[in-house]
């Protein structure tokens, strides 16, 4: 990402828009360094299995195959994500028929046999709540951190009081190298959610974008947060 996305300290248009840009050509050119094909450990060991009711959003949900693995559970999953490759992208690879629908803001691509859409545009003019839960990975860490409070203000208006939230952040040494991914340390994820458990975390050396082995890192710890309606878990 160019300096411009992480030097402004507002949340300017012009800057959103660059930003937004940045994004789409990452799609473009396949600098996808995240995307794990077999989606995440961390959901898999600790979504809870009893939510009450089950609408699931996935902010940000590039082309992950955990949307597959969430809406195979039974939930009604909705994705939101900025780059129309990385949605068409989704369905082709995983073979589902979907339809499309134009919207004003954002459109809609919904799933022929699953219960699952990903809407195409800018999460933050995304409205379509409520939900049940939240799944984040890969979302709040890829905002610079001045973009990060409005993310989570714009995401708790989508969520029911009491959602079922699973996130999974990073932590790392951003001396040693810049995000995006971004580190996110526990005192500003309880600033945002004072509710949150910190379930576990694994070094994610091996699994982690190329660019921080390539820049030296020698230690990436990817965490879980939850919190969740099952007490064995929290
Ligand atoms: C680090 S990737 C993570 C993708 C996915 N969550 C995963 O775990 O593979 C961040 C994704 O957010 C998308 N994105 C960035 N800004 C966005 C925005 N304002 N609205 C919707 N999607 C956005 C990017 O295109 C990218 O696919």
């Amino acid at each position: 990402m160019p300096a411009s996305t992480t030097a402004c300290p507002t949340s300017c248009r012009s800057c959103a828009r660059t930003v937004n840009e940045d994004w789409i050509g990452r799609w473009e050119n396949g600098r996808t360094g995240w995307h794990e094909a077999g989606g995440n450990a961390g959901l898999r060991n600790y979504w809870p299995s009893d939510i009450a009711g089950n609408r699931v959003l996935v902010p940000l949900c590039g082309k992950s195959a955990d949307l597959l693995w969430l809406a195979r559970r039974g939930h009604e999953v909705v994705g939101v994500e900025l780059a129309k490759k990385a949605v068409l992208e989704f369905f082709t690879e995983h073979d589902l028929e979907y339809r499309s629908e134009s919207g004003t803001n954002l459109d809609c691509y919904t799933a022929i046999d699953l219960p699952l859409r990903i809407f195409c545009g800018d999460y933050f003019k995304f409205d379509d709540g409520p939900f049940d839960a939240l799944y984040d990975r890969g979302a709040l860490v890829a905002l610079p951190g001045h973009s990060r409070p409005k993310y989570v203000e714009h995401t708790k208006k989508l969520l029911r009081p009491r959602a079922v939230r699973l996130i999974v952040t990073l932590e790392y040494d951003q001396a040693v190298v810049q995000g995006p991914p971004f580190s996110v340390l526990p005192p500003e994820i309880r600033g945002y959610w004072d509710d949150l458990a910190r379930v576990t975390e694994a070094d994610d050396l091996e699994t982690c974008p190329p660019k921080f082995r390539a820049a030296g890192l020698s230690e990436i710890q990817e965490v879980v947060w939850l919190a969740g309606p099952d007490p064995a878990v929290t």
